[in-house]
């Protein structure tokens, strides 16, 4: 497990600002934080961030900034101006644009995370962009952010265990592709549940549409952070028995 007090952050794929302000209305923002992808920037602009602010969410930022190592470094730098809780820059970009990132995010302002390599690559398709088999590049390319100082990475559940342990507690893992016990798999296919991912050493999960498409959007929520409990209350009892 991770060091960390696990968070469930929603991820808000929405087309407009309105239904992401309706469906954030219906949270409670000391449950949870909230993700601003591609699809609803790219629709709201930073106007979306302000008023996500306003009602008392924190944002974690999913924009995957990828470019030369100066725009990135600019682009980090509105970002943390915008005042998000949590950003993220590819690990494909390379050391020199992770490291203008990390200069850019001054550390203790927002949290600057790496994504290594997308769970939507098949094994061949990495191998036709040379870049080798999954497993071995998520662990190269995790390292490299760590050797820069970034905070942490995304990375699939199933890849939690392994990135935990070459990285101690303390390096931030953010894993999509959760599912509590008994909701629909969508358009998911290796996911994991919460407490599973939770024990692998996932520390902050991404959750969709479990939560946004349920008919009571605050309850589904909080159905999760039982399980949360639950799984970190085993693992607090565990450590008293050893
Ligand atoms: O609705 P669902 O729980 O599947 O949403 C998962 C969120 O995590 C989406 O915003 C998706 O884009 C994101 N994500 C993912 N897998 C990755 C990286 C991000 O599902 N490897």
């Amino acid at each position: 497990m991770s060091s960390k007090a696990p968070v469930i952050i929603v991820a808000l794929d929405f087309a407009s600002a309105q239904e992401a302000l309706r469906l954030a209305e219906r949270l409670d923002p000391k449950d949870c934080r909230v993700k601003v992808g591609l699809e609803l920037f790219t629709e709201a602009g930073p106007e979306i961030i302000r008023d996500l602010k306003r009602s008392g969410l924190e944002v974690f930022l999913d924009l995957k900034f990828h470019d030369i190592p100066h725009t990135v470094a600019r682009a980090c730098a509105r970002a943390c101006e915008l005042g998000v809780w949590m950003l993220n820059v590819h690990a494909l970009g390379g050391p020199r644009m992770l490291k203008a990132a990390r200069e850019a995010v001054a550390p203790g302002t927002a949290a600057l995370i790496g994504v290594t390599v997308l769970t939507s690559h098949s094994a061949d398709e990495l191998a036709l962009l040379g870049l080798g088999d999954p497993l071995s590049r998520t662990q190269q390319l995790a390292a490299s952010c760590r050797e820069v100082g970034l905070d942490g990475v995304v990375c699939s559940p199933h890849e939690a265990a392994l990135l935990r342990a070459t990285h101690g507690p303390d390096f931030v893992l953010v894993t999509p592709g959760i599912r509590s016990s008994g909701s629909a798999q969508d358009d998911q296919r290796r996911t994991m549940g919460i407490g599973e991912a939770l024990r692998a050493g996932a520390h902050h999960l991404v959750i969709g549409r479990p939560i946004t498409a349920a008919p009571n959007p605050q309850a589904a929520l909080e159905a999760c952070l039982a399980e949360v409990r639950s799984s970190t209350l085993g693992k607090k009892k565990e450590d008293k028995t050893c």
